[in-house]
């Protein structure tokens, strides 16, 4: 915990604030849009159920009909008819709800699908900003869980409360045109009914808040524990972390439990309010048989409604409950759409042609939080076509460098520029497709090799693929497994070392032909034999597009046209290599340092190397 525990109750904190900010009506609004998109469907949904509802409401009358009329007066024929109708009734109504039930559905799976994309293609603009301040758990759990939520509420309950609330005008006109009198009796209670579920709908939208809230946490917490699980087992964390995982775990269960504690007195006080008005009528209309100013058939007809008066009364509650439920899902769901892009273009960005590779950084402040600056008054010019090293300690700053170069964050102060533009005016997806980027740790998809090295250029052929990779000194590996080319790396591409996915994405970064080609830590992870090769690659491979390389290993960068010292956010020395050494600043303390350590084994391998590559 500690720290890190801190900050991830802050974010919690964050997104409550959130939640408390839109109204219902607002949201079923903007809910209510994505079935608005298929207004045909919908009206023809409304039909049906339109039908549905009205066929439900005949039987009631057909009986009193037949109390009233024909037995009353041994009418056989008659009850005969009336029997035939009601079986015409039925198979009517078939259609009605197979028409209905469909369409529901239909427009449920799409409503979930286009969210979906909507949160997708939303998500893909959110800069690493936005991440790096969320658990990926917790935005999994919006895209799916919430959304499931949300069209479990349109598709079980739109069709009911459509047809709850014609069912109730249609029995409340009927139940007037039978008896007035008596209707009015009814209704008394339901003034009452109104009042309650509005008071406890509040509790009812609290309680379901928490448990939105606690399974959101839930899933972030396995997501965090898998994507971990080598270092939990590693540093044997399984009790701790189980624990942890148990704490979500059970606030998720303790709001669940009271979720359905609130809900379940629910349920039982309508029936309540129901049998008052049981009561009600059974006494007036009773009374009013006896006396002989009602007749049975309209007393029982009256009953029949009156107990399916109370069925759409319950169903709505039901419902109610559901909206409170699926509304704390759709604040979450909605909280992601809007989250302001922070790195927006803008609407008159220019496209880049491509570009000859000029980076220039004027007076450039910036810091992840905007009060702790870790880069400051930084100006550098960086010519087309020239290889510059980043060097310096370990949070320096210099991988920052490279993440505002793509503008993945704005500076605080001052600009880059790319051949004169501003990186703030030009349409980043011009820029960002003739840069490519080499990490430490690359990511690669799952998949095959074949198809994570096309990925920086979906049109390259197999030859190509395999030029490249052979350039960088990847082909003998890849052969080497059992698929070749074919063999698929896993999610991550946790199937390969760290060195071999180096390579992977050292190939994939040269298949896309980049104007501008970075390295950061790009080979670190394999052995000085490979590195050798691959630096005696890229001799040719730099030489015609501008390269900015990072790397710890100073022997890797001796060869760059500028190295830029960069320590504590500022650069303190640039030059050439010789130049450097000279001078006896922090690049030669560094650079001694190393060589006094590994001095042997570089000029082994070097030998080697170049062995290997002039017998190749
Ligand atoms: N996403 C982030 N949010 C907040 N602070 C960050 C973030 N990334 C890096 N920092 C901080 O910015 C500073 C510079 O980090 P940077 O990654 O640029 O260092 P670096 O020079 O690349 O180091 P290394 O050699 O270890 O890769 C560090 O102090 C780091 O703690
Ligand atoms: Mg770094």
């Amino acid at each position: 915990m500690g720290m890190h525990g801190h900050w991830r109750r802050m974010i919690g904190d964050e997104d409550e604030e959130y939640e408390r900010r839109s109204p219902d009506r607002v949201l079923i609004g903007r809910l209510l849009r994505y079935i608005g998109r298929f207004r045909r469907r919908a009206l023809m949904l409304v039909l049906a159920v339109l039908a549905n509802t009205a066929f439900n409401l005949l039987p009631p009358i057909l009986f009193m009909m037949a109390i009233d009329r024909y037995i009353k007066n041994l009418d056989a024929l008659g009850l005969t008819l009336l029997g035939g109708a009601f079986v015409a009734v039925s198979l009517v109504t078939f259609a009605a709800q197979f028409a209905q039930r469909y369409l529901i559905n239909w427009l449920g799976s799409r409503m979930e699908y286009d969210i979906r994309m909507d949160m997708f293609r939303h998500l893909q603009r959110l800069s690493l900003r936005y991440y790096a301040r969320r658990e990926v758990g917790s935005i999994i759990s919006r895209v799916t869980n919430d959304v499931d939520k949300i069209s479990e509420l349109v598709t079980s309950g739109l069709v009911s409360v459509i047809t709850d609330i014609v069912t109730l005008v249609g029995i409340v006109a009927i139940m007037l045109w039978m008896n007035a009198r008596l209707s009015l009796i009814t209704f008394t209670v339901i003034p009452m009914i109104v009042a309650f579920m509005l008071l406890w709908g509040r509790r009812v939208r609290a309680v379901y808040r928490r448990t939105r809230r606690t399974i959101a946490s839930v899933s972030a917490k396995i997501e965090e524990s898998v994507s971990g699980m080598r270092e939990i087992q590693s540093f044997s964390r399984e009790t701790a972390t189980r624990r942890e995982f148990e704490r979500a775990n059970i606030s998720n269960m303790e709001a669940n439990v009271e979720a359905s504690r609130i809900m379940s007195a629910f349920w039982p006080a309508v029936n309540i309010f129901s049998a008052v008005g049981n009561c009600l009528v059974l006494w007036f209309g009773g009374t009013a048989v006896m006396r002989g100013t009602l007749t049975v058939g309209v007393l029982f007809g009256f009953m029949s409604y009156l107990n399916r008066f109370f069925w759409p009364i319950r169903d709505l509650s039901m419902f109610w409950n559901n909206v409170q439920s699926a509304m704390a899902a759709a604040e979450r769901v909605f909280g992601i759409l809007d989250t302001e892009v922070e790195i927006a273009e803008k609407p008159d960005a220019v496209e880049l042609p491509r570009i000859e590779g000029e980076i220039v950084y004027e007076d450039l402040t910036f810091g992840y939080d905007p009060d702790h600056p870790v880069l400051r008054d930084i100006n550098l010019t960086i010519k087309p076509n020239t290889t510059v090293a980043l060097v310096g300690p370990t949070g320096a700053g210099k991988t920052t460098m490279i993440n505002l170069l793509y503008r993945f964050y704005d500076p605080q102060k001052g600009r880059i520029t790319v051949d004169g533009h501003d990186l703030r005016d030009v349409k980043l997806e011009t820029l960002r497709s003739q840069m490519a980027i080499v990490l430490q740790d690359p990511f690669l998809f799952s998949g095959t090799i074949k198809e994570n090295i096309r990925y920086g250029n979906p049109d390259a052929s197999d030859e190509e693929i395999i030029a490249v990779a052979k350039a960088v000194g990847a082909h003998e590996f890849i052969q080497d497994l059992p698929e070749g080319y074919e063999t698929d790396v896993r999610e991550r591409g946790g199937r390969l070392s760290m060195g071999q996915r180096q390579l992977v994405s050292l190939a994939r970064a040269l298949l896309a032909d980049p104007r501008i080609l970075i390295m950061d830590e790009a080979t670190s992870s394999v052995d000085a034999y490979t590195e050798l090769i691959i630096k005696q690659a890229l001799e040719k491979i730099l030489r015609d597009r501008t390269s900015i390389v990072i790397a710890h290993r100073l022997s890797t960068v001796r060869n760059a046209d500028l190295i830029v010292v960069l320590d504590e956010g500022r650069i303190v020395e640039r030059g050439r290599h010789e130049e450097l050494i000279k001078r006896g600043g922090l690049y030669s303390k560094l650079y001694e340092m190393q060589f006094k350590y590994e001095p042997a084994e570089e000029t082994e391998a070097e030998s080697v190397a170049s062995d290997a590559v002039r017998d190749g």
